[in-house]
């Protein structure tokens, strides 16, 4: 199961990670006439303990890290105006971002530079990763299977954050910005298909797909170092996390050769991923060539929660036969339904298949993108408590309650299921967990019409002992380079008294 599906992470990153779909930083010598803004980047290794802590986001008392398949990074980008604002990007290999990091690298970033970066121009994200150490947020729900709070897990990636983009600040250099757009058809699938076909079909019919396909791609260009020869490639994947970097002759004509010394490259434990030092940076002697910056490259989710990388659908471990439809069960029972990746049975390869297939659509819409961004930099934030929004829905309005987990959530999706013989698209409930779902919290009246029709199993919106359950307040955040507007035009978006887009 995944307690993520349409809760904080869904949020954050539809808000917040729109407009950094995939990173690519690249150099280029001599076009200094083009450059518009100052780029910064960074990136440093948040892998945190590796053993004997729960990982997060299937919520699974089992899933407890034993080793390292590949280190953890947190990769920070920055963009300002010359003389005007700037805003700060960060990547994580991580589930999500914590409101309780964020509050905690804010802290530091202000001793540091005073009011330079701040919760309104600074928006961290995590690619949702299942397979990072868990315990690094602040509220219950979320910690259950790590057995509490996680100082390491929680110090490292406030280190790592605060690191990378100490490393970006200092990076500041001339560059320019392209955009480039394109479908990845083979790499994801919706993984609750049947609760997907719930949506009205007005809305659904405004949608080629079940899931967003396109990748956005954002392609940084540094004015003074030479064309992208020897640079250096960081990528992730969608649910292991797993890092390829190499020495790049040339990325157009070599790309299988690339790919080849990319899948060879040993990640640097801990150690930054930018060498930019100030005196490299201007000193033209051989030993430049092993100063160049290196690639920095970020997988950035958009609408991570309902995606999933088993593209193969799913299927009863008994039968070979897939799974019912409308409830991903066999014969009535969820525990035999799982979720086939590409390179089934084996998922270290389906990772690596899916992750090829993430960076091959990269490098296409990297070799070719040549639409520039120009004009401002800005960027809007807001609280919002998401327990009491108003919705237009037609010619009404409708309210939001605060947050309850259905029955059908511990039913897991058709990645693998839940605990139990929770079934997905349940409307009903079972009497044994509504017991103990009233030991914890009992959800009133007014509260169950308006979570109508779920039955609700964890009124987790509701629950304060020992403390907040689940968050009510969530950042929204929108961080915006230039001036056109795409097809996700957010910044149509108003909030709270945000002012007009300029
Ligand atoms: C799934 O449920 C829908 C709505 O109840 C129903 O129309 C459909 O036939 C079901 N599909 C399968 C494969 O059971
Ligand atoms: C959020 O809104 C709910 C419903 O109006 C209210 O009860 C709650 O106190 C609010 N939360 C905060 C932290 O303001």
């Amino acid at each position: 199961m995944d307690i993520f599906s349409r809760g904080y992470c869904g949020i954050w990153l539809q808000m917040a990670s729109i407009w950094f779909v995939a990173v690519l930083m690249q150099n280029f010598r001599g076009s200094l006439s083009t450059s518009n803004y100052l780029i910064g980047l960074g990136s440093y290794d948040i892998t945190g303990p590796a053993a004997d802590v729960n990982m997060m986001g299937y919520a699974n008392t089992e899933q407890i890290a034993s080793g390292v398949h590949f280190r953890l990074r947190a990769r920070a980008f920055i963009v300002a105006e010359p003389r005007g604002s700037r805003v700060v990007y960060v990547n994580l290999d991580a589930c999500m971002a914590s409101q309780i990091v964020t509050i905690k690298v804010l802290e530091r970033l202000k001793a540091r530079y005073g009011g330079l970066y701040t919760e309104q121009n600074v928006a961290i994200s995590g690619i949702h990763t299942h397979a990072g150490p868990g315990g690094y947020l602040q509220y219950v729900v979320y910690i259950v299977t790590s057995l509490g709070f996680v100082r390491q897990s929680f110090d490292v990636i406030v280190d790592g954050i605060e690191k990378s983009i100490i490393q970006a600040h200092e990076n500041l250099r001339p560059g320019s910005i392209f955009v480039n757009k394109g479908e990845l058809l083979d790499a994801g699938v919706n993984r609750s298909p049947s609760a997907y076909l719930n949506n009205p079909a007005e809305e659904r019919n405004k949608y080629k797909y079940d899931v967003d396909k396109e990748m956005t791609l954002i392609k940084f260009v540094d004015d003074e170092w030479g064309p992208i020869a020897n640079t250096l490639i960081n990528l992730e994947l969608l649910k292991i996390p797993r890092r390829v970097s190499s020495i790049v002759p040339n990325i157009n004509e070599n790309r299988k050769e690339w790919m080849k010394v990319a899948a060879s490259f040993k990640s640097s434990q801990g150690e930054p991923a930018t060498r930019f030092s100030s005196a490299a940076k201007r000193v033209r002697n051989s030993l430049r060539l092993a100063n160049r910056p290196q690639f920095v490259s970020a997988f950035c989710q958009t609408n991570c929660g309902d995606v999933s990388p088993n593209v193969l659908g799913a299927f009863c471990i008994d039968t070979g036969l897939p799974c019912d439809f409308n409830h991903s069960t066999c014969n009535g029972k969820n525990e035999l339904c799982y979720g086939r990746g590409p390179g089934y049975p084996d998922e270290f390869e389906s990772t690596r298949i899916i992750g090829e297939r993430q960076f091959k659509k990269a490098i296409e819409l990297f070799s070719k993108a040549t639409e520039q961004l120009k004009g401002k930099v800005g960027y809007r934030h807001a609280y919002v408590n998401f327990s009491n929004l108003d919705v237009a829905r037609g010619n009404d309005v409708v309210k939001t309650c605060p947050a309850a987990m259905g029955f059908a959530f511990a039913a897991g999706t058709t990645d693998g299921p839940g605990a139990f013989d929770f079934k997905q698209g349940d409307d009903k409930g079972n009497a044994f967990w509504r017991l103990v779902r009233n030991f914890l919290k009992t959800p009133n009246q007014e509260q169950v019409n308006c979570q109508h029709p779920k039955p609700i199993l964890l009124d987790t919106g509701e629950m304060e002992r020992p403390y907040a359950w689940a968050p009510a307040i969530l950042p929204v955040q929108i961080l915006r380079i230039g001036t056109t507007c795409h097809s996700q035009c957010t910044w149509r978006v108003h909030y709270h008294g945000w002012p007009a887009p300029s």
